[in-house]
């Protein structure tokens, strides 16, 4: 999902720990309203969940990600799937939306996942999509950067978390209409601990120090977190800020 550096996906361990974001996709699903026929990529369709989903909905469904363990995962669906970075998005003219739940944070060249999803669809179509925004997972941001710190060590964060400005303002200089985009707030229930979260979504943290080290840096930020983030029923509620956008493709300049 990120350019230069590769994230190693394991379905399973993704399956454990992260189910929770296919299934909180079904309000940027409504968003979309995905009629049947339309052809529709899902970027950074993971392991497919959703891309099947929206095939069940009579939807012609490509899904892309930057993961061949994903898109293996997701083949194994049935779903017509390819490894394809968002950010060097190789589509013309073809799509009547393009699709994405939770993973733009990942591709930090905005610009470049925009002009390619420009390119992706028919004019008129949808860009319809929902990913961390600004001061998404803040919390759980600040105790592993301290606890790296604290270490010696900086790391530069694997996500861009923007705000709804600054993400209109890129999508409008390509040219699309943004008929809507906002920031929301949505306190996350984990299915285990913050500790499965850092193992799942934040190795670029992790893999700073040599692996006999990273257990002790996670239970560290475990210990740090737990009065914020674990309720007295021993649940961790992850402060996660979605941003939710729906972009029009507003003409085709056959020059462009
Ligand atoms: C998110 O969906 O907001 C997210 C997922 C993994 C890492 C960081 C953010």
């Amino acid at each position: 999902m990120l350019k230069n550096f590769r994230m190693h996906w394991n379905p399973d361990s993704y399956a454990e720990n992260a189910r929770f974001v296919s299934d909180l996709g079904m309000p940027v699903v409504e968003l979309l309203s995905p009629q049947p026929g339309e052809r529709i990529l899902d970027l950074g369709c993971g392991d497919g969940a959703l891309t099947k989903g929206l095939l069940e909905l009579g939807c012609e469904m490509i899904g892309v990600d930057s993961s061949p363990e994903m898109i293996e995962a997701a083949k194994s669906l049935g779903l017509n799937a390819q490894v394809m970075d968002g950010q060097e998005l190789r589509f013309s003219d073809e799509f009547d939306a393009v699709f994405s739940n939770a993973v733009l944070h990942w591709m930090k060249d905005h610009e470049s996942v925009i002009a390619g999803v420009w390119n992706a669809l028919k004019g008129g179509g949808r860009f319809v999509g929902e990913f961390g925004g600004y001061g998404n997972v803040s919390t759980v941001v600040l105790a592993i950067e301290s606890a790296l710190s604290s270490r010696g060590l900086e790391v530069a964060s694997p996500w861009l978390f923007p705000r709804p400005e600054e993400y209109q303002e890129l999508l409008e200089s390509r040219g699309f209409l943004v008929d809507s985009i906002s920031l929301l707030p949505r306190p996350t229930l984990l299915p285990g601990d913050v500790g499965g979260w850092l193992r799942t979504f934040a190795h670029r943290y992790t893999s700073a120090l040599p692996e006999t080290e990273r257990g002790g840096l996670v239970s560290e930020v475990i210990e740090s977190l737990r009065e914020t983030l674990c309720d007295d029923n021993g649940d961790w509620i992850v402060d996660y800020v979605r941003l939710r956008f729906f972009a029009t493709k507003i003409y085709n300049n056959a020059d462009d």
